[in-house]
């Protein structure tokens, strides 16, 4: 592969076309959506017949071959590239026929020409039959007119789903994308509260002029200043926005970011603006800085400022203006370097952001496979029962069904971002009663089927661009649990029990017939996680769930040693040729942090700021994270066959989720590609590792897994000499360490918990976090059995105010051996006049001075006082340990009858 990057320059690429966008699709579902009859045609919508949904476009009336329905394509179609599609199907009776799709077009100032986009394609009343072609024309026009004809002047036809998918980068409406820059000097320029929130404009400081835009009361995160930007963006135009922000006074400080709401229809989207999110004081004014890129049409669009609820903070000199983004470079694709490699899949999460634009190409060049990062989850495709939202998806999958992209599905069933009302009954929580279970399993199956009826409808041919599905996500907990393979405690869990999996994958099975299906989460190359997770794949294959195969995450940082990847995909290989079925394998969500702290990908998690940058200078940062992408690609290609698919978790630094999760990490460097789409180290690191910068001071200290308990049966009083292994430990830079633990394996350890804690340093001198684990040493269940008898009778004759003594009768009735030494006795007193029982010292010395085998009894003696008649009752209990530390214990009861 070297050989193909040697000398490759970095130069601009040339000025590619902008990547496809849904421009015009409809299903006639809800009126004509702009289509009109041409010539003598009528058009009319008709529930006749219907491809998809219930209704259709019914095209009658023609006396002419041109004569049928037309569409006035000019507002959102800009000179560039197009694919246009529609299904067509004759009335029943008619037979079968040819219908034709053109487009008339007549240049500004010229005379009309129809260019012919399907010609004279063989239609039926049998069936729905496909009408598509490219379509390409330069602009300047003032007729652009895609219409659907008949060679045959008379035939009827209907027509369903037309999709016009292209060219979007020109302005949906060109000339109204206008700048906006606010600040605050002659009033709040537009801008408003948004949820509880109140703004006002403020004089008390400023980050120019005399004055600043002031929010309080923000009563959640995603209240506080908003303004109308409609017109301030276009599909496909990138923009560059700046917030300068300052947190009021006495408000410490907060992680802000500046987002996006827009609107199309019904339909909401919230989505941050890359890279423009940080931690903002109350000391000095902050610039929130990044680009954004339309990938939809609106209705209408905000811009708002949102951060951590309750803190009150200072806006100042906004603008949103149009941004140049540099040109993708020419550099060898991702994906032909590692498909050369062995990978069949190379992929990158992405939303409608990445199917336009600059973001569009670097996806087509360098990646042949999308995930939806987000537009898959339970929460977009079915936010309330029965109501299925598919824009989102429809969009990435127009994309990558027009771009020849392969799409991994994510996700089925997953506990986050899945709504409320899956786990619930009205008011009521789910629980684990057989009527509830029924309830959760049959809306399991609802969600994969409606997901499923609506992908066969867009893709009826089986030709569905999904080739894998994320059927559950995320279902082992990171730490060690009550629950079978540790598994997460989650509402499904909760619901169903290990059973929602497999039951999960027979649904996708039966409805995704053709997709690979994967269990996916994260953390799975930290090794007790790994054997759990091992540990339920294996489970499953025992009860022949059909999985076909494993996912990693792979949401690392870089002082996570590669080795534990390498492990873990080696793990998968094992269980398959141990279990004879084949398991493919793939990284999902690749990504990597340069913080210091390493808290996973659990999404569950707080926000409390829990990272800091482990390299002072973003470059070394940089170097270091390509010497760690360069080793974990090592390890990828150790194992390529099995290792079917590589996804990367977004498109370009800016775009990472870990910038804003769970907090501002303006540092993070997580993918290969710069806020600019310019190459990174990383980027190189997989390419051609030569290219790489210096690395830099190795700061990352060891790092020591968590283990789970040891358990132990201890060999006598004193516990048991343990060995264990110790925790794994490894290093990025130095490999596997053996860690110092301050009890060592074969140390005596006591009955009950020992922590042992373990320690590790790096040869730079980094010193790991210490790592702990318990050893947990258990008596085994004795085999001795005590037991006692007082007097030889439960009621004691005595008399007032004179020393009353009771002889008590023991022994080891089992097998084993009790410890005199161990030998304890209390009585206490359950009912009559206050009166004491106390072990007379001399015959408890006695009795502990000898151990008790088989068959071996003794007696002691007990002394009271009575003062009042009446009769006092006392529970006795005696207590002991067995010669292997189990305690053992029997109680009698005694009545004292107290005369005169
Ligand atoms: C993340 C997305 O990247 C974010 O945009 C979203 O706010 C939260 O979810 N594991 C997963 C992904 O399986 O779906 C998560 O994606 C990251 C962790």
């Amino acid at each position: 592969m070297l050989g193909l990057v040697a000398g490759a320059g970095v130069v601009a690429a040339p000025a590619a076309a902008a990547a496809p966008t849904t421009v015009h699709s409809t299903g006639f579902e809800t009126g004509t959506d702009g289509w009109f009859g041409r010539g003598d045609a009528a058009v009319a919508v008709s529930t006749d017949e219907a491809r998809t949904g219930e209704a259709s476009l019914a095209v009658t009336g023609r006396s002419q071959n041109w004569h049928g329905a037309g569409l006035d394509a000019r507002p959102f179609m800009p000179a560039g590239q197009y694919t246009i599609e529609g299904w067509v199907k004759l009335p029943a009776g008619a037979g079968s026929d040819q219908v034709s799709l053109s487009v008339a077009r007549t240049p500004e100032g010229g005379a009309a020409s129809y260019d012919s986009v399907a010609y004279q394609v063989a239609v039926s009343d049998g069936g729905w039959t496909k009408l598509s072609g490219s379509y390409e024309f330069a602009g300047g026009v003032s007729q652009l007119e895609p219409y659907f004809e008949s060679p045959d002047a008379t035939q009827d036809f209907f027509l369903d789903d037309v999709t016009i998918v292209g060219e979007a980068a020109a302005p949906q409406e060109p000339g109204t994308v206008a700048p906006l820059a606010t600040d605050f000097e002659d009033g709040l320029q537009g801008w408003g509260p948004r949820g509880d929130a109140l703004v006002e404009r403020t004089t008390s400081d400023a980050h120019s002029g005399s004055a600043s835009l002031l929010a309080t009361n923000r009563l959640q995160n995603w209240q506080g200043p908003a303004i109308d930007v409609t017109r301030n963006l276009a599909v496909g135009q990138t923009v560059q926005v700046t917030v300068w922000a300052k947190l009021a006074p006495g408000q410490g400080s907060a992680s802000l970011r500046a987002s996006i709401q827009r609107d199309r229809g019904t339909q909401t989207n919230y989505e941050n603006i890359g890279g423009a999110s940080a931690v903002v004081t109350d000391a000095e004014w902050t610039r929130l800085r990044g680009t954004y890129t339309l990938g939809a049409p609106i209705d209408s669009a905000q811009l708002y400022v949102e951060g951590d609820a309750g803190k009150s903070f200072l806006i100042d000199d906004v603008t949103v203006a149009p941004f140049a983004e540099t040109p993708i470079q020419d550099v060898p694709a991702l994906q032909d370097v590692l498909g050369a490699q062995g990978f069949e899949h190379v992929g990158v999460a992405i939303d409608s952001r990445e199917t336009v634009g600059r973001a569009a190409q670097l996806v087509t060049k360098h990646y042949g496979a999308i995930t939806p990062e987000n537009d898959g989850k339970p929460e977009v495709v079915q936010p309330t029962e029965g109501t299925f939202d598919f824009t989102n998806l429809d969009r990435l999958l127009d994309f990558a069904d027009a771009t020849g992209t392969d799409v991994y599905g994510h996700v089925l069933a997953w506990h986050s971002q899945t709504p409320a009302w899956f786990f619930r009954d009205g008011d009521r929580n789910l629980t684990s009663s057989p009527a509830d279970q029924a309830i959760l399993r049959a809306r399991l199956e609802a969600h994969i089927k409606g997901i499923a009826d609506h992908i066969d409808a867009r893709y009826p041919d089986g030709d569905s661009p999904i080739w894998a599905w994320d059927v559950v996500n995320e279902v082992i907990a990171d730490g060690d649990n009550a629950n079978p393979h540790d598994m997460r405690d989650s509402r499904w869990f909760q619901v169903l029990g290990e059973q929602f999996v497999d039951e999960a994958f027979r649904l996708a099975d039966r409805y995704f017939p053709e997709a690979e299906l994967f269990i996916n989460d994260y953390n799975t190359e930290m090794p007790e996680k790994r054997a759990d997770y091992l540990d339920l794949v294996r489970s499953l294959i025992q009860r022949d769930v059909p999985i076909d195969g494993v996912g990693h995450q792979v949401h690392v940082d870089f002082a996570r040693p590669v080795e534990w990847v390498g492990d873990s995909l080696a793990g998968v290989e094992r269980l398959s040729a141990e279990t004879g079925r084949p398991l493919l394998q793939a990284i999902t969500e690749l990504d990597v942090s340069d913080s210091k702290e390493n808290n996973g990908a659990d999404v569950s998690n707080g926000t409390v700021p829990q990272h800091s940058p482990a390299y002072a200078d973003d470059a070394d940062a940089a170097a270091e994270l390509g010497y760690y992408w360069r080793d974990l690609f090592e390890v990828f290609r150790d194992h390529s066959d099995s290792l079917e698919s590589v996804t990367v978790w977004g498109i370009s630094n800016a775009r990472s989720w870990l910038r804003t999760w769970p907090a501002a990490r303006p540092w993070e460097q997580p993918t290969p590609f710069d806020d600019d789409l310019q190459v990174t180290p990383a980027y190189w690191g997989i390419v051609d590792p030569s290219r790489l910068p210096a690395r830099p001071a190795d700061v990352s200290p060891p790092r020591i897994a968590a283990k789970d308990p040891v358990l132990a049966t201890s060999t006598g009083v004193t516990g048991a000499e343990v060995t264990y292994t110790p925790p794994v430990t490894g290093d990025t830079r130095d490999g596997a360490i053996v860690p110092t633990c301050d009890t060592p394996s074969g140390a005596l350890f006591p009955i009950g918990t020992t922590t042992v804690t373990c320690t590790a340093t790096d040869r730079a001198g980094n010193v790991a976090t210490p790592g702990r684990f318990d050893v947990v040493v258990t008596p085994p269940a004795t085999t001795t059995r005590l037991y006692q008898q007082i007097n030889n009778g439960p009621v004691v004759r005595a008399n007032a105010k004179q020393t009353v003594q009771l002889v008590v009768q023991f022994g080891n009735r089992g097998k084993g051996v009790l410890l005199g030494d161990t030998f304890q006795y209390s009585c206490t007193q359950t009912a009559g006049a206050p009166m004491s029982l106390e072990l007379a010292p001399g015959s408890a010395r006695q009795v502990g001075n000898r151990d008790y085998p088989a068959g071996q009894n003794a007696n002691f003696t007990l002394r009271g006082k009575p003062t009042q008649v009446g009769t006092a009752s006392f529970d006795c209990t005696l207590s002991m340990t067995d010669a292997l530390g189990a305690p053992v214990t029997a109680t009698t009861s005694v009545t004292i009858d107290v005369r005169k």
